[in-house]
């Protein structure tokens, strides 16, 4: 993965003792976690092409901790593809996606360094919960322990030793968010975490990656839902047909059309071909 000298998202991020010693994996006390204005993800010039569709046009954003940023657009605008890209599971046409100055499959530790929810069932249907998580554990260099903290975080605990294919979509989500915190991340990626869950599981996703936010953690969410993110980001960029239109607070983009973030959303997204 890594090549030798590569500095990892987790060896640079808060500068804890956690966090100096990538090699052995270690909790990071809330406490110890610092503030940093470095963008944790920085998307350059990014294009997309997938035979005849551009999905991304020249795309540039970063991604700063210690507040959730939502990304928001319509049906098909291209969150996905970012994600997909950011993540090293697409090579863009153009352009680059940097997690901490390298691109993802650099990072010598990634799931301790990023955890992602692109997909909501990504997991082996006929495993348990418990025991997908163990396997992912196994894989990052995790101590199994952590399955237990992830599958209590996500609310799973009761259900641990359950077919995961016999999950309901909400579940799947918990699951797939359980998997994304097992290596303690400081970059979240979520694509649409709210899908599928009833309004209990919808506050729930809003007060984890705020908090995960406010322990100084790069969040990026994306969302249709224009209201929840109002809710949850401190910071809006938003995506319409590849192309990045509008990025700042829910406040400025609102003034735009005169306090309603709809209204605004509806004009930034509409007639652009
Ligand atoms: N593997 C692919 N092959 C061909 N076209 C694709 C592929 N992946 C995405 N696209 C196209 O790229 C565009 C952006 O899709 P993407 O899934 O990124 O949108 P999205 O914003 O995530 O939409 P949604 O809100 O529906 O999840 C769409 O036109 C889609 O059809
Ligand atoms: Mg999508």
């Amino acid at each position: 993965m890594a090549g030798p000298g590569v500095v990892t998202l987790a060896a640079s991020y808060l500068g804890t003792s956690r966090w100096r010693e990538v090699g052995s994996w270690r909790r990071c006390r809330p406490a110890a976690r610092v503030r940093s204005v470095v963008a944790m993800i920085a998307v350059h010039g990014l294009s997309k092409r997938y035979g005849g569709t551009l999905a991304l046009d020249d795309v540039s954003f970063d991604v700063r901790p210690g507040t959730v940023t939502g990304f928001l657009g319509p049906n098909g605008s291209g969150k996905s593809t970012t994600m997909r890209l950011i993540m090293g599971l697409d090579a863009p046409s153009r352009g680059e996606a940097l997690i901490d100055g390298v691109p993802y499959r650099a990072l010598r530790w990634p799931l301790r360094s990023v955890g992602a929810v692109l997909e909501a069932r990504a997991f082996h249907p006929g495993r348990s919960a418990y025991w997908h998580l163990a396997a992912l554990a196994a894989g990052g260099g995790i101590p199994r322990r952590r399955v237990a903290e992830v599958l209590g975080l996500a609310g799973l605990s009761d259900v641990a030793s359950r077919r995961a294919g016999t999950f309901s979509l909400g579940m799947a989500q918990r699951l797939g968010i359980a998997a994304a915190l097992l290596g303690d991340p400081g970059v979240l990626l979520l694509d649409e975490p709210a899908n599928g869950l009833d309004p209990a599981g919808v506050r729930w996703v809003r007060d984890l990656t705020r908090s995960l936010a406010g322990q100084g953690r790069t969040v990026l969410v994306s969302s249709h839902l224009i209201g929840e993110l109002a809710l949850t980001a401190g910071r809006l960029i938003v995506i319409s047909r590849g192309r990045l239109v509008a990025d700042g607070t829910a406040a400025e983009l609102s003034a735009r059309a005169g306090g309603s973030l709809e209204e605004a959303f509806f004009g930034l997204t509409e007639g652009i071909s």
